[in-house]
């Protein structure tokens, strides 16, 4: 992504002149080298007009801006304390707000719309969140201010992502995950993602890196929000991702190996064995797990990889809280 060099004394003076042209890219941060700074920017051939050296260079997105603290001084002054304590976080997945409104709050339900509507003004739909449940892992909504669709475009790490909250599994939340996995990834690598869904781990990996990535999806409706993704990003990836919509467990025994295996398992399923088996270097295995068992998970992956004749070396990353004391972890697995 375009970013402009310019000398460490002139870099405020010209991030201001940027900032005032449209032309400053605030979503990313800018890298200091050692007599110079990278300033991102957005494309635009005004900026070789006005002299500037303009690289390709990736700079990281800034991390998601504190927004729940304004919704909660707005709140602040309509909710009691304990009201505002079970007000759980909540997410903004294209114009569509998800909040978790447990029944101790219905009753202000009227204020908490209006309060979101004042900190995201460019919300087209507010949904009550339900419970994730199937195979699909797809989770139940009920719309509660505004259009009645739960389709919509996400925006994250510099992909569009097209999705249907009625009919797909989609979390905002790995957003630094995804991007984490993609600054890990090499140029030219073979990658396996299982339990693709909509895509965004491939699409995300595509964009950073010139790689094969082959998806496997057992969601149809995912399968098509997916091919339809790879095509709304297609000038921007530098990767090339193959779907195939199918059942991992039938359809990955079949495939060859891979340098890469990703797999951000649906809860309750083990998919460790078949994840090592077609790994040639690297496994990222996601997995849910009580902080007092990371010992034991270790053990199992070292085990595992034994029995198939492997060495590895892991480490486990805690990637968010899913209930007191249990954790969503990425095993990163290296295969010696
Ligand atoms: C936890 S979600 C992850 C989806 C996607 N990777 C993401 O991060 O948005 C798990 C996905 O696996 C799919 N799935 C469940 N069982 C499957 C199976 N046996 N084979 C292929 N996909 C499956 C679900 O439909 C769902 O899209």
């Amino acid at each position: 992504m375009p970013a402009v060099r310019v000398q460490k004394h002139e870099a405020e003076k010209v991030k201001n002149l940027l900032k005032k042209l449209n032309l400053y890219d605030g979503k990313r941060r800018p890298r200091r080298e050692e007599t110079t700074v990278l300033l991102p920017v957005i494309s635009s051939p005004e900026l070789r007009k006005l002299g500037f050296e303009v690289v390709d260079v990736e700079l990281p997105f800034r991390p998601e801006r504190q927004i729940y603290k304004n919704l909660e001084d707005i709140l602040a002054e309509k909710l009691t304390r304990e009201e505002l304590a079970y007000l759980g976080r909540y997410d903004i997945i294209g114009d569509i707000a998800i909040v978790q409104i447990p029944e101790e709050l219905e009753h202000k339900l009227e204020e908490i719309i209006n309060a979101l509507l004042i900190v995201h003004p460019f919300l087209k739909v507010i949904v009550k969140r339900g419970f994730h449940k199937g195979d699909f892992r797809v989770r139940d909504y009920e719309i509660i201010w505004g259009e009645r669709r739960l389709t919509t475009i996400h925006k994250e790490n510099g992909v569009k992502i097209k999705v249907d909250l009625g009919r797909v599994f989609f979390n905002p939340r790995m957003k630094g995950e995804r991007y984490r996995l993609a600054q890990l990834v090499q140029d030219g690598e073979r990658i396996l993602l299982m339990f693709a869904g909509v895509l965004p781990y491939a699409l995300v990996i595509a964009r950073f890196k010139n790689v094969e990535i082959t998806a496997i999806e057992l969601n149809e409706d995912a399968v098509k929000l997916g091919l339809e993704n790879v095509e709304l990003n297609r000038n921007k990836l530098k990767g090339k991702i193959k779907v195939i919509h199918g059942d991992v467990f039938e359809v990955v025994p079949k495939l060859g190996t891979f340098d890469r295996v990703i797999s951000p398992t649906p809860k309750g399923v083990d998919a460790l064995g078949l994840a090592l088996n077609k790994a040639e270097k690297w496994v990222h295995y996601y997995d849910f797990v009580h902080e007092d068992k990371f010992d034991e998970f270790k053990r199992r992956i070292e085990e595992e990889c034994q029995r198939l004749g492997k060495r590895c070396e892991v480490r486990i990353k805690k990637i968010s809280d899913y209930k007191p004391h249990v954790y969503k972890v990425c095993a990163d697995i290296r295969l010696i």
